[in-house]
């Protein structure tokens, strides 16, 4: 088989998860490629951290980020690092070198997608990013392939694992904030400034994303409106249930006659509606076509392996080499979105 060769940036929960899927799937994998992914190159912070499952006898690490893009043997440089200045730095001079991209980095391309994009079209090239919403659940493909011919009057998602990790901890065991936080660190969903997980903002990176997916308008972040789930107290969460309700981080957007009415808040969901029984690192999606009618997409929206299952469907994408199209329209930028300020609760 011929090598495809892969340039990871980022060696943490989701690199490695990576690297433990093509160890157990290679040779499936292969088959249906026709070829082997092979990382080949690490790039990390710290050289002496142990590795609790190295990428094997092949792979050489360094820390320093030109090394790994001008390395002229790697196809696809895969940014799995995080942050927001290193990582555009590094996806950056991957592009203009004639690389293809995978990242899961949301709060970047939240951020500066835009800009990324429109030089990713410039030079014919992939930036994929299915891992950085939701998971392994496959939102972007949906929203960019399945549904493209639909119009979505309705987005409703439960996007961060961590926080519903949390809250469904305080819900199933009386557990407190900071317990259930702790918890969800040690399993590898949070990010590595949890803020962003129970302040809301990760949700509404996701939430962007989703908006351009399916929109095709460039709605701004800081014009976004976003709370969180700090301070939520188990008291909070037994006066809900006793009430017959789950509180649960949502993010949301409406089509109302073409206005983009969109944000990220707390809600109070009846017990018996579907979305209230989408508990820990689970996360779901549920939209509304035009054509199609509701759909709801579940599964697990952040750790190693589900994550990695995501980045390996984008690799395996852009190793078949069909002709890119990263944001599902075919203009250089999007609109800014005609934006609708939610009503007041
Ligand atoms: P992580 O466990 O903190 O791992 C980050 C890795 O990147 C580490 O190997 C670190 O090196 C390396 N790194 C960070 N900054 C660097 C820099 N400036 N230069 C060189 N190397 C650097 O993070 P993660 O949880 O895998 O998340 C990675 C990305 O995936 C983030 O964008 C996150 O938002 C996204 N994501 C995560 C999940 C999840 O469930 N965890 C799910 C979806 C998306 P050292 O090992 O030497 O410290
Ligand atoms: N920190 C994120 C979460 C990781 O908890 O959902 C997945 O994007």
């Amino acid at each position: 088989h011929d090598m495809v060769k892969l340039g990871l940036a980022g060696y943490g929960t989701v690199g490695t998860g990576l690297a433990r899927i093509l160890e157990e799937n290679g040779d499936w994998i292969a088959r249906r490629l026709g070829k082997r992914l092979g990382i080949t190159k690490v790039l990390v912070r710290n050289l002496d951290k142990g590795r609790a499952f190295p990428p094997g006898p092949k792979t050489t690490f360094t820390t320093s980020m030109e090394e790994l893009v001008n390395d002229p043997e790697i196809d696809i440089v895969v940014e799995l690092m995080g942050g927001i200045e290193a990582p555009y730095q590094l996806i950056r001079s991957a592009l203009e070198k004639g690389k293809p991209v995978v990242t899961a980095n949301k709060a970047l391309l939240a951020e500066r997608g835009p800009e990324l994009f429109a030089l990713a079209n410039r030079q014919e090239l992939g930036l994929y990013y299915e891992a950085s919403v939701a998971g392994g659940i496959p939102i972007v493909e949906t929203l960019k392939q399945s549904l493209a011919g639909n119009k979505i009057k309705t987005l409703t998602g439960i996007l961060n694992g961590t926080a519903n990790f949390i809250l469904s901890e305080m819900t199933a065991t009386g557990m407190d904030f900071t317990d259930a936080l702790g918890l969800a660190q040690d399993k590898g969903y949070a990010e590595a400034d949890p803020e962003l997980d129970i302040e809301g903002m990760d949700a509404a990176h996701k939430l962007c994303l989703l908006i351009r997916l399916a929109h095709g308008q460039d709605y701004p972040l800081h014009d976004l409106p976003v709370q969180g789930i700090t301070g939520m107290h188990p008291f909070d969460i037994e006066m809900a249930r006793d009430f017959g309700y789950r509180i649960k981080l949502l993010a949301q957007v409406k089509d109302r006659s073409g206005h983009l009415q969109a944000g990220v808040f707390p809600a109070l969901i009846k017990e018996d509606h579907i979305l209230a029984k989408v508990d820990g690192p689970y996360n779901a999606i549920l939209l509304d076509g035009n054509a199609v009618g509701p759909i709801m997409l579940y599964g697990q929206g952040a750790g190693d392996l589900p994550t990695g299952s995501a980045v390996l469907a984008d690799i395996m994408a852009l190793a078949r080499k069909t002709a890119p199209n990263n944001t599902g329209f075919i203009e250089e930028s999007l609109p800014k979105a005609q934006i609708l300020a939610p009503e007041q609760t």
